[in-house]
């Protein structure tokens, strides 16, 4: 059935106009002015914003991690996304060294298939790069259109790859048309902090902290980017937390690099002091990299608002307090690291960015949808709202205030590392391929809508540009 969303204020990461837009089977066919469609159900979205649905390109759900496996699942993630505003996830596939890719990339299809509420694809994490990945690499990419690859930099003896394997991985991405994505810490030197601090009987969440410093964060970023550099590759920082990596990021795009950087709202918006909160409340606040000293929030919303930072991820990765969380109680090292940011993340960025004058709502649709879907092979597909694009919209309401709270949230865990934060705006309804997710701020999806989406090849234009015939005239 046609639908035709009216009298919002369009929004998109290049233009803010007043407009209709007709939806059929799924994708828009017609923007314009007080259009008309037989038969057509009709969404009022009059004095709201309609917005690109958004895409969080950094999620880790039902994911093994810490001695547990993430709270939230494909089902509750997808559908506190949809209450947030966003309608496509990229998760982290992960790998072991020595086992298949593909049987990875089937543990995390049946992990999603049924479950997600929205469209979803998977980057694939690099643990290694020898002559089995190396056969198999280009056919996955090829076949699954999974064309984004994690190499994490940090997490010695779970996740970590040596320097070899990020190059190589950065040399094949170069030849497939894939990004490359990194964690960027030095996984040795904090291996080391870490081991120390134990040592020393200094056991409290603010030691993760404390044993991660930003310097570490600011080297590996460094490293990954004299690295691209040299292998004339592309790459994409995930959750840059700090001046020190950022400016590295920033210096490496003034030289003409293809390097782009992520930040996340738990960044933008919390400091290092909340992992000193009694009671071991401080565990709820452990992500790696870890927060920092509150003025780097300002470089980072600089470098967002300036477009040396492109993307906000949620880099959601809850683990509950009660039950997991607290493997931790005795050791700082054991607390499951990342925290749930998935359904707030639009939100925090609109109240704290738009709403407070930080960055235009122009540069809030890029950042919130379109750079994800250019840099991650989805756009025009997703990311925007134009003829032939899927119809995923955010009909947003600018002026709703509300409270964020464990009590009220739609995700399965336990806090909300932002509770009692007031933000401004909110999602009121929200289509996914046309179809209502969120409707009048209530869940009517369904678990399994939501499609895999194999992706275009890094920077793959459409199609090549016509070479124009001769216009005739003299020849000879
Ligand atoms: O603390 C975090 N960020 N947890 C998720 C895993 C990762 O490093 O992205
Ligand atoms: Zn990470
Ligand atoms: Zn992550």
């Amino acid at each position: 059935m046609k639908k035709l969303v009216k009298n919002g204020t369009i929004v998109t990461a290049t233009d803010t106009y007043f407009g209709d837009i007709l939806i059929d089977d799924g994708v828009i066919v017609m923007i314009g002015v007080e259009l008309e469609a037989q038969g057509a159900e009709v969404i009022d979205a009059a004095g709201c914003y309609v917005f690109p649905g958004g895409i969080d390109p950094h999620t880790h759900l039902d994911m093994p991690f810490g001695g547990t496996v993430t709270i939230d699942d494909f089902e509750s993630g997808t559908r506190a996304a949809a209450f947030g505003g966003t309608t496509t996830v990229i998760d982290f596939c992960l790998t072991s060294k020595g086992a298949p890719l593909q049987s990875a990339v089937k543990t995390w299809h049946d992990k999603s298939r049924g479950k997600a509420c929205i469209d979803y694809s998977f980057h694939l994490m690099v643990a290694e790069l020898n002559d089995d990945v190396l056969f198999e690499l280009p056919q996955i990419i090829d076949e699954e259109g999974i064309t984004s690859l994690k190499v994490f930099m940090a997490y010695k003896n779970v996740f970590q790859a040596d320097d070899d394997t990020l190059y190589k991985t950065l040399l094949l991405a170069k030849e497939q048309g894939a990004l490359v994505m990194v964690h960027a810490e030095n996984g040795d030197v904090i291996d080391y902090l870490i081991n120390k601090a134990l040592a020393d009987g200094k056991t409290d969440p603010i030691y993760h902290a404390l044993t991660r410093p930003a310097v570490l964060e600011g080297e590996a970023t460094g490293r990954a980017c004299n690295l691209t550099e040299l292998a004339d590759s592309q790459l994409y920082v995930v959750h840059v937390t700090c001046a020190e990596a950022a400016w590295k990021i920033e210096e490496a795009r003034k030289k003409g690099l293809r390097i782009y950087g992520e930040t996340c709202p738990q960044y933008l918006l919390l400091d290092v002091s909340v992992l000193n909160l009694p009671n071991f409340e401080g565990a709820k606040y452990v992500w790696s990299p870890p927060l920092r000293e509150k003025w780097n929030q300002d470089v980072l919303w600089d470098l967002l608002k300036n477009g040396m930072l492109q993307t906000i991820g949620s880099d959601q990765c809850s683990f509950n307090f009660n039950g997991q969380k607290d493997l931790g109680i005795h050791d700082f090292s054991k607390i499951p690291n990342g925290g749930p940011t998935i359904e707030d993340r639009f939100s925090l960025l609109y109240s704290e960015g738009v709403a407070k004058g930080r960055i235009s709502l122009n540069r809030f649709a890029d950042i919130i949808a379109t750079s994800s879907a250019k840099l991650f092979g989805l756009f025009p597909q997703k990311g925007t709202v134009a003829i032939g694009s899927d119809a995923d919209l955010v009909i947003f309401d600018p002026y709703a205030e509300r409270t964020i709270s464990a009590s009220s949230h739609h995700m399965k865990v336990d806090y909300n590392a932002f509770e009692g934060m007031k933000v401004t705006g909110e999602p009121v309804s929200v289509l996914v391929r046309g179809e209502y997710v969120i409707r009048d701020k209530q869940f009517v999806g369904t678990p399994g809508y939501g499609h895999y989406l194999p992706r275009k090849r890094f920077n793959q234009p459409e199609r090549l540009p016509l070479k124009e015939k001769s216009l005739g005239g003299v020849s000879g």
